[in-house]
């Protein structure tokens, strides 16, 4: 478990940068933290590091937004908050997409949490308004040395 302060958007986007570069084809991200958190900043910076444009918006309207790029592994951006069941989780096409050839963002996991992939990165944000965020990654080594 890594554990990172940011004190601005621009240095959680910096720090998702950095996580994005580092993910891989199969990796699910689950976000937890209360409305405002942050997760879709993240989302942002985490595309950047996939080399992703930027197309990041919140998916709350949507459900799932996908991001493609040439060359680029693609994202597959899903917003929890109104999904609460596992019909739900279905029928927003969750066990659907291409899971192994591309990277899952899941904002609002808490929603979901008995049915997340067992292996899903957890990044947990706290705090909201201006405070600074505190930011907990709980994967594999990969994320040892991210700096911020
Ligand atoms: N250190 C920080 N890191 C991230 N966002 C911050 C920080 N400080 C202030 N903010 C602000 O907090 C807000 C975070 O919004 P964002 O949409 O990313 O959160 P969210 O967790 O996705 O929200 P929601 O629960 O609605 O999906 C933005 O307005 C951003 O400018
Ligand atoms: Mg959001």
């Amino acid at each position: 478990m890594y554990t990172f302060t940011t004190h601005s958007p621009a240095e959680t986007e910096a720090l998702a940068k950095q996580v994005g570069g580092k993910l891989r084809a199969g990796d699910c991200i689950a976000f937890f933290g209360g409305l405002g958190a942050g997760k879709t900043t993240f989302t942002r910076g985490l595309a950047a590091g996939l080399g992703l444009p930027d197309l990041v918006s919140s998916p709350t309207f949507a459900l799932v937004n996908e991001y493609h790029a040439e060359g680029c592994i693609s994202v597959y951006h899903f917003d929890m908050y109104r999904v609460t069941s596992p019909d739900a989780l279905e029928s927003t096409g969750f066990w659907d997409y291409p899971a192994e050839d591309s990277v899952f963002v899941i904002e609002w996991a808490e929603n979901i949490a008995e049915m997340l992939p067992q292996s899903c990165i957890r990044i947990q944000i706290d705090g909201n308004g201006d405070q600074p965020r505190t930011v907990t990654v709980e994967g594999d080594e990969r994320f040892a040395d991210l700096g911020c």
